[in-house]
């Protein structure tokens, strides 16, 4: 079984737009295009339900039915219950809610573990808390290859250990950290774990319940849905943070960590992206009822993973072979090892030039430090020239990719 990659392009109506399927668009670790059914789903809501939800007129109605089946089939894609789940804005804003809003539980002395491969936005509201006397320990990266090494949380882990603030894959790195591993070894010190999966959640099916994390997050427009940051925050841990919201409604277990009127539309929209894996699903495995959403996603990931080692596998070659250039992170192309997010810098070329060539013949890209410039500092590189990165999901085709090795061989 294979992943039918023309059934697949057929449910994106960006690739039907002429103008944009012109760009090979090899920069999805910055945001996917939005699949077909939450497109759909976007346009009926912004038609026929964009008002406050919560009142008995028709369209209100459609609009708290559309949110609470949103809720609950993305809660289900988490293997998670749909009281586990909030929606805020962004991944970067709810972690600054979160920071606020666990920092209560903490004393003076406390201590947190923050990662230098991670992207800012789970980074910098962890490590503000030392200015409240919260003592930041950091598990730093191997300075060629930009990965985290499991064993350093020896000297880093402690009775003091409040929380473990990691990524499961990071935006640069792209090497999938052992989150398990990680959330058995914090726990056992009374500890929690907390894990930014924006650039997993595209390529894999995340089960909430099998990594054992206390709380999990993800931005939907990179996994092919609306603009929103998704929040899983464990059903025993919401009670102990500190209320976000509006005192009056402080006994709400669902305003707690989202302080803010969430856009009702985007939310129900998301749903989209539950109804676009089952269409995979159904469209490659049968309509198998009795496999449960998580099931259904991982037998998706599958397909997904088989399709990302082809995308990812000649252009990892050719880098790898090229004197000067560096990867950052592991250059097995193995879904397993790292996702198809390949990041690079060359000792010919400023990634800049590299990225100007890569434009000129329509391959999406962008060159930077990408919101990880910790990361990007400790490899020595110059954190705004910093890497190339082309990063890949399932709908990519390899003809995408040989366009940018047309572009990559000569220049390299
Ligand atoms: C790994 C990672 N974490 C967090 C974020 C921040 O997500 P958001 O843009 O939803 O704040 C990004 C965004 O690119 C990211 O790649």
């Amino acid at each position: 079984m294979t992943l039918d990659l023309d059934f697949v392009r057929r449910r994106f109506p960006a690739f039907a737009d002429p103008e944009t399927a012109r760009w090979a668009h090899l920069e999805n670790a910055g945001g996917s295009y939005a699949a077909g059914p939450v497109v759909d789903l976007l346009t009926s809501l912004f038609t026929t339900a964009k008002v406050q939800p919560g009142w008995d007129f028709g369209p209100s109605v459609r609009a708290t039915e559309a949110m609470a089946r949103a809720r609950t089939a993305m809660a289900a894609t988490l293997n998670a219950g749909a009281d586990e789940i909030h929606f805020g804005p962004s991944t970067s804003q709810n972690t600054y809610v979160l920071a606020h809003a666990m920092r209560p539980m903490w004393v003076e002395g406390d201590e947190i573990v923050v990662t230098e491969q991670d992207h800012e936005a789970n980074s910098g509201v962890w490590r503000r808390l030392a200015e409240t006397g919260i003592v930041v320990r950091e598990w730093t990266v191997d300075r060629v290859t930009g990965l985290l090494d499991p064993d350093d949380l020896d000297g880093l882990v402690n009775e003091r250990t409040r929380l473990v603030a990691m990524t499961h894959a990071s935006n640069v790195a792209a090497s999938i950290n052992p989150v398990r591993a990680v959330a058995d070894r914090v726990h056992a010190v009374g500890g929690l774990v907390l894990v930014d999966g924006v650039s997993y959640a595209p390529h894999g099916g995340v089960d909430v319940e099998a990594l054992d994390c206390d709380v999990y997050l993800y931005s939907t427009y990179k996994t092919f849905g609306p603009h929103l940051g998704m929040l899983y925050v464990r059903r025993a841990l919401l009670p102990q943070l500190a209320h976000q919201g509006h005192y009056f409604n402080e006994s709400r277990l669902e305003t707690r960590v989202t302080p803010a009127g969430p856009d009702h539309a985007l939310i129900g929209a998301s749903a989209g992206i539950a109804d676009y894996y089952d269409l995979l699903h159904a469209h490659h495995f049968g309509d198998d009822t009795d496999a449960d959403a998580v099931a259904r996603i991982r037998a998706v990931s599958g397909l997904f993973a088989e399709q990302e080692a082809a995308l990812m596998a000649p252009l990892l070659a050719l880098l790898e072979a090229r004197d000067g250039v560096r990867v950052v992170g592991s250059t097995a192309a193995d879904p397993a090892v790292r996702t198809p997010t390949v990041a690079f810098s060359s000792a010919k070329h400023s990634s800049a030039a590299i990225y100007d060539a890569l434009i000129a013949a329509e391959v999406s890209c962008g060159h930077g430090h990408f919101y990880a410039p910790r990361l990007v500092t400790a490899l020595g590189l110059d954190p705004d020239d910093g890497v190339v990165r082309l990063s890949m999901v399932h709908y990519n085709t390899e003809e995408e990719v040989a366009r940018a090795l047309t572009v990559l061989d000569p220049l390299l």
